[in-house]
């Protein structure tokens, strides 16, 4: 796989295959009954969906072959899209309100029994407010975190070197050497031999532009709260692009540090979530970078471990 990419600050440009012609699924795939009409492009958002509501890789309900119907599940589900579509039909304008999730959770059964441990009396007290600060004093103290302004404006690029793994639960996971170049202004190139889907390049590619730029990212953003990731404590930043749906940046209170990127995307059966993660930061030419990234999504979990990143010098 070779790329070179061109990317967007925020909303980093989505893959090739949105934007060209995108046919009706029946039309592309073998055995297509009830998504009829919907685009091509979100069928593997789609079944990324009903995978992570029920908490299954692909093969709970597919074998060798993907149009094939030898699994039960498979047309359990399509019984499932039918009355999903129906309930929402009924009572909520046709708009996707239920979904697989509302009902499942994770569970390939939903469980009917309530837990008495789910009593209200057995709640957690809600936790004292914490004062937030404004999104500006956050990226602030990313940018200082970082390296501060002088730092980031020298940066001319890198060239790294590291290995890429990806996960899909279904074939054991599969490691391959990486090179990825990065100029400024943006010019990418990655080189591999592993397949994965583009969407795990975006902020593997991405992240070093953006946090070079943080500061002209023009797009609402406020601090909604904070929240625990990988022990650390963390300040949930929104931002909501003109298009598409809110994403969220997790700041570390302590180093100010990203620590996670979390973004969502619609899709006919319901909104799919999915997140890139940071750790490791080390300095390099000046500037805090993660040297090992990744991406998860109910599909795949594809990680980016740098061994090696030199900074390309004027
Ligand atoms: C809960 C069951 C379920 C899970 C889990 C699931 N699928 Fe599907 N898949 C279906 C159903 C049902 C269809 C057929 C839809 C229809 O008839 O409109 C389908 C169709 C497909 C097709 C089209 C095959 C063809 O040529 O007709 C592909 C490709 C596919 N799924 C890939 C995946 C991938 C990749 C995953 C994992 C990310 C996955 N599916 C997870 C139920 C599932
Ligand atoms: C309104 C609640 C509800 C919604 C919405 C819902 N399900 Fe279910 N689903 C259930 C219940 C309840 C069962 C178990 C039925 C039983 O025990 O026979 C079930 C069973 C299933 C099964 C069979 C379990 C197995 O053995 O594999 C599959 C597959 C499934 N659902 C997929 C889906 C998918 C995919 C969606 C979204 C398109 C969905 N469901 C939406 C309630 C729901």
């Amino acid at each position: 796989m070779r790329i070179a990419a061109v990317l967007s600050l925020v909303a980093i440009a989505a893959v090739a295959a949105e934007t060209t012609s995108d046919p009706p699924v029946e039309k592309t795939k073998k055995n297509i009954k009830t998504l009829t009409g919907m685009p091509t492009s979100q069928l593997i958002p789609a079944m990324a969906f009903m995978s992570n509501s029920l908490g299954v890789t692909c093969s709970h309900c597919h074998g060798e072959k993907w149009e094939s119907d030898e699994k039960p599940a498979k047309d359990a589900a399509r019984r499932m899209i039918v009355m999903q579509k129906a309930i929402n039909t009924a009572h909520y304008e046709g708009k996707t309100v239920v979904t697989c999730n509302s009902c499942h959770q994770g569970h390939v059964t939903p469980p009917p029994i309530p837990l008495v441990a789910s009593a209200g009396w057995n709640q957690p007290a809600a936790a004292p407010k914490t004062t937030l600060p404004a999104a500006a004093e956050v990226l602030e103290h990313y940018v200082k975190a970082l390296g501060g302004d002088e730092a980031l404006k020298a940066a001319r690029g890198r060239t790294s070197h590291g290995e890429v793994t990806r996960n899909n639960g279904r074939v054991a996971p599969v490691s391959k050497p990486f090179t990825l170049k990065q100029e400024v202004p943006q010019k990418i190139t990655v080189e591999t031999e592993l397949s994965y889907p583009p969407e795990a390049n975006r902020e593997f590619v991405g992240n070093f532009y953006r946090s070079l730029a943080i500061r002209s990212i023009d797009v609402p953003m406020v601090v909604t709260g904070v929240e625990t990731i990988r022990g650390k404590s963390a300040y949930v930043v929104e931002l909501t692009p003109k298009e598409g749906r809110p994403e969220r940046l997790y700041f570390d209170r302590e180093s100010g540090l990203l620590l996670r990127r979390y973004r969502e995307r619609e899709t006919p059966v319901g909104v799919l979530p999915e997140e890139y993660d940071y750790d490791d930061y080390r300095v390099v030419d000046g500037v805090k970078t993660p040297f090992l990234l990744s991406w998860s999504r109910a599909d795949y979990h594809v990680t980016h471990r740098f061994d090696t990143i030199e900074p390309i010098t004027p």
